[in-house]
C-alpha cells in the first residue's frame, strides 16, 4: 500500500475528492497518509481530521525564504515516507530540491490545459480570469508530474470542458473542478499506486 502525501493550502476540494475516492475503494494500492498544510485553520484541514487523516501545519507566513520553507516540507515528506506527494490546491512554488528528491512521484492539479494559462502567476481564480480574457472556447484541468519548471512536468491526465457566453470566473472555476479536477484527480493517484504510469523523455504514458 503506497503512502499518499496531500499538500494544501486552501478549502481543499480536490482532497475531499481523493478522499471520497479511496472510501469508495478507487484508489488501489494507495491511501491517504497525511495531509500537510501551508496555512494555519485551511478548510481542508479539518476535511482530513473529520476523516481521521493524519495533519501538519507547515506555515508558509512564518518562512518567507522559499529555500528554507522548502526544506522543511521535504523533511516532513521523507518523515511521513510518502510515496506519492499530491499538491492539491497547493500555492506555493517550491524549490527545485523537492522536485529532485521525489522525481516523478508529485503530481499537481492545474485548473487549465497546460501549456496554456500556467506558470508564475497562473493560480486559483486568476486562471480562470486570464481564460476569459483570451476568448478560448475550450478549457479544462491537468493532472502532471512536478519537475523543477513551474507547471512544466510530464502531463498524466487532461479534461475539456466548453467555456460559455455568461461564465464568470467563478462558474468556470466551478465546471473545471467539478467536470475535470475531482474525476482526474483521484484516478491519477490511483494508476500511480497501481504503477500504470511510466515516463520516458519527459512524456508520461498511462497504461490501462
Ligand atoms: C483548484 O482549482 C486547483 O486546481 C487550483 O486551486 C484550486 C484549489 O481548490 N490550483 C492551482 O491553481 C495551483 N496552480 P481546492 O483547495 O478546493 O482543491
Amino acid at each position: 500500500m503506497k503512502n499518499i502525501v496531500v499538500l494544501v493550502s486552501g478549502g481543499g476540494t480536490n482532497l475531499q475528492a481523493l478522499i471520497d475516492a479511496e472510501k469508495r475503494g478507487e484508489i488501489k494500492n494507495g491511501r491517504i497518509s497525511c495531509v500537510i498544510s501551508s496555512k494555519e485553520g485551511a478548510y481542508a484541514l479539518e476535511r482530513a481530521e473529520k476523516n481521521g487523516i493524519a495533519t501538519r501545519v507547515i506555515p508558509k507566513k512564518g518562512c518567507p525564504d522559499r529555500g528554507e520553507y522548502s526544506q522543511r516540507i521535504l523533511d516532513a515528506l521523507n518523515e511521513e515516507k510518502a510515496d506519492l506527494v499530491i499538491l492539491a490546491g497547493f500555492m506555493i512554488i517550491l524549490d527545485e530540491r523537492v522536485a529532485k528528491a521525489y522525481p516523478n512521484k508529485i503530481m499537481n492539479v492545474h485548473p487549465a490545459l497546460i501549456p496554456s494559462f500556467c506558470g508564475p502567476g497562473y493560480y486559483g481564480l486568476h486562471v480562470h480570469e486570464a481564460v476569459l480574457a483570451s476568448g478560448v472556447k475550450l478549457t479544462g484541468a491537468t493532472v502532471h508530474f512536478a519537475n523543477e519548471v513551474c507547471d512544466g512536468g510530464p502531463i498524466i491526465l487532461q479534461g475539456a470542458v466548453p467555456v460559455r457566453n455568461d461564465d464568470t470566473p467563478e462558474s468556470l472555476q466551478q465546471r473545471v473542478m467539478e467536470e475535470c479536477e475531482w474525476k482526474l484527480l483521484p484516478r491519477a493517484a490511483s494508476l500511480f499506486c497501481e504503477g500504470k504510469i511510466t515516463v520516458e523523455n519527459g512524456i508520461a504514458r498511462v497504461s490501462e
